[in-house]
């Protein structure tokens, strides 16, 4: 019988502890934290992404201004936002909300965002300083998963972690903090031959490719730690990449999907939020 990970209680946890540090915070500098998050577009999916955010960062005491701009928004404007927030200092945290309009480079936009306030550990900066291995501001969803790994005492040291999925977002970070943690890695991703044979192999099998129910028990050898990164929707029923029932049973540890991955993801943000936070208001830039 698999121990199923609970994201979701965790998370309760973490937003309960970081509510308790901004209270204190907030009577020691007189200064609300503030999250600056920019949505462009009319996307359903980002703009319920937003909506999370606002509502989490409301609950913990963080100050959150959502920045709406058109679908048509030209990139010296929003190089021009992004400078004003870079430049503001009543705000200490800047998210962009990806995915943005085909005519705006991620990447180019991304650089431009002050490294201390880069909430998501996106920038060339903070992706440099995690893959030295002395991580700053670490992505939300891999941190999230370290965060559950470690709750549950489960080793990574000496493990063979396999990950399928090398996005900026969640495989390539997930990979570096893996590693960071001794674990020997190995990643996956479309152009993989023989994927089940790597992935029987694996200890540690996170999965983020957003194709739903892709690994099943036959991808997966008795014992594994399974963690299941993927959100999509069947029928409008939720579900992750891994398909819960024939991977379960083999399992030792699995996520589920919704309240696994998730939640976490959300509350390393408001971590990430204050710890932006804190660096201003103790100068410690460098
Ligand atoms: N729970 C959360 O908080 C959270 C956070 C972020 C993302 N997500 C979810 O996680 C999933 C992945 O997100 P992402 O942003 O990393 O996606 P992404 O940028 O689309 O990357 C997907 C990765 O999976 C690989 N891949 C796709 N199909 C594959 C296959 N059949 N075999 C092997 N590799 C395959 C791709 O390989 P190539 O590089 O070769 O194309 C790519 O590297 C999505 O469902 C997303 O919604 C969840």
């Amino acid at each position: 019988m698999a121990v199923i990970l609970d994201g979701k209680a965790l998370a309760l946890e973490i937003r309960a502890q970081i509510k308790t540090t901004v209270g204190k915070l907030v009577e020691k500098y007189h200064v609300v934290p503030h999250l600056a998050v920019i949505l462009i577009g009319e996307d359903p999916a980002s703009q319920s992404y937003v909506k999370g955010k606002e509502a989490a960062c409301q609950k913990a005491g963080i100050k959150s201004t959502v920045i709406q701009k058109p679908v048509t928004i030209s990139e010296a404007e929003l190089l021009t936002i992004i400078a004003e927030l870079n430049a503001d200092t009543a705000v200490h945290g800047i998210l962009l909300q990806l995915p943005i309009p085909k005519h705006l480079d991620p990447d180019k936009i991304i650089a431009l965002i002050d490294k201390h306030k880069d909430v998501d550990g996106f920038t060339p900066e903070n992706v440099a300083a995690l893959t030295n291995g002395r991580p700053r501001l670490v992505p939300c969803t891999p941190l999230g998963i370290i965060k559950l790994l470690k709750k549950y005492e489960i080793p990574i040291a000496g493990k063979h972690c396999v990950i399928i999925g090398r996005s900026t977002i969640v495989g390539k970070p997930m990979a570096a903090l893996l590693l960071k943690e001794n674990g020997t890695i190995t990643i996956c991703h479309t152009k993989t031959t023989n994927l089940p044979a790597i992935t029987n192999q694996a200890d540690i099998l996170v999965v983020a490719t957003g194709q739903p129910k892709m690994i099943n028990g036959t991808h997966v050898k008795d014992g594994a730690v399974v963690i299941d990164v993927g959100i999509s929707k069947i029928d409008g029923v939720i579900c992750g990449d891994v398909d819960y029932e024939s991977v379960y049973p083999k399992s030792a540890f699995i996520t589920p999907v919704p309240g696994g991955v998730g939640p976490l993801t959300i509350a390393c943000l408001l971590e990430n939020c204050i710890k932006c936070y804190q660096t201003f208001m103790e100068g410690n830039h460098d």
